[in-house]
């Protein structure tokens, strides 16, 4: 398959369905949502979302997150003091803000890849303030990366083997029962193989990841990211350096999984996926959150503008008379699922 036919996928059709199997992993799931109206929980969620005041801190009628008074600095620089954010179960919340603003720093202390300096924060009711990246993810809690993670010298099979829980052959008391994790790595590279084909990645398999293009290697990035089945997952600039008709794609992707019923938090600068896709917006500036809500009232928000404004002169916040025609055209269609 071309690098061109993978950027052209529409989201929700996939060599699965070839194949004739019945939708067995998440993914497949989530993907045949996406044809269908959404799930139960994810209107639900929004139905939830639209009843409450956009105030920044305002409880969520079913927070699957909550973060309170974390602040990590470098030095004398304050990157993130977040006083409280609760981060509602089955919807998509936007993390927005301009370059500096603290967002990737937030992620990382909330997924155990950086400590702060004081906070607390849960999720699912349990406190995961000192646990490693690994046990986050084992919480239900993943994470993509801003600059993408995939190791190029291992094929893309590898790379998604490598994201699969628990491998046993990992396990001393284990590793000498070949018949094991045998039977584990037949289950994982099963899963990997349906989950590469959703995302239009499975002739690419045996490839090395670095022979990807960009666009690509984000796919990766989240394909990876669902070998684990997580409750919630948090893409970190999903859509950054991909071309606008695989952009269509990722979207679809992430509304799939919202559809099926997972927690999606993501960082983002494109602020018309922002405000097609997501159910609240959150908005960072130096380090706090400066407003939240729905998206089309957040990006008319004062304090939203001024944010921006203070850094990217050249930022329009998602304003549809600002955008090409066929693009929005596209964006209303899917809009229109939902
Ligand atoms: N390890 C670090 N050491 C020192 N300063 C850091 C470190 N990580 C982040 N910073 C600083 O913290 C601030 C917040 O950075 P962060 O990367 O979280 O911003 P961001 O909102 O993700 O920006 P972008 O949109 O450009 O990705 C920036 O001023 C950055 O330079
Ligand atoms: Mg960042």
């Amino acid at each position: 398959m071309s690098a061109d036919e993978t950027t052209h996928a529409a989201p929700g059709t996939g060599p699965g369905d070839e194949a004739g199997r019945a939708p067995a992993s998440v993914v497949d799931a989530a993907a045949a949502a996406a044809q269908e109206p959404s799930s139960a929980t994810a209107v639900e969620a929004r139905g939830e979302l639209a009843e409450i005041e956009p105030v920044v801190g305002v409880s969520k009628p079913d927070a699957i997150l909550v973060a309170d008074d974390v602040v990590r600095r470098f030095g004398g620089m304050t990157a993130c003091d977040v006083d409280h954010l609760e981060v509602q179960r089955g919807a998509i919340t936007a993390l927005i803000g301009p370059n500096g603003a603290g967002k990737t720093t937030f992620f990382n202390l909330l997924t155990g890849f950086d400590t702060p300096q004081s906070g607390t924060w849960s999720f699912e009711g349990r406190s995961l303030q000192g646990k490693s990246g690994a046990r986050v993810a084992k919480a239900g809690m993943v994470r993509t990366f801003q600059l993408t993670k995939a190791l190029s010298r291992l094929t893309v099979l590898q790379n998604m083997l490598l994201a699969a829980p628990d491998n046993p052959g990992e396990r001393f008391w284990l590793s000498w029962l070949p018949f094991t994790w045998r039977a584990h790595e037949m289950a994982a590279t099963e899963k990997a193989m349906e989950i590469l084909a959703r995302f239009k990645l499975a002739d690419k398999a045996p490839d090395y990841a670095g022979s990807l293009s960009g666009g690509q290697r984000k796919l990766l990035e989240m394909a990876r990211a669902l070998m684990t089945d997580p409750t919630m997952i948090m893409l970190d600039e999903p859509m950054a350096g991909v071309n606008p008709v695989l952009v269509q794609s990722l979207l679809g992707h992430v509304q799939a999984l919202r559809d099926e019923g997972m927690t999606v938090l993501f960082v983002e600068h494109d602020m018309h996926a922002v405000r097609h896709i997501s159910d609240w917006v959150v908005v960072m500036a130096e380090g706090r959150i400066v407003a939240e809500g729905p998206p089309a009232s957040v990006m008319r928000d004062q304090a939203v503008v001024d944010a921006y404004l203070g850094a990217h002169h050249d930022t329009d916040l998602g304003d549809d008379s600002l955008l090409d025609p066929e693009i929005l055209a596209r964006l209303e269609a899917e809009e229109e699922k939902r």
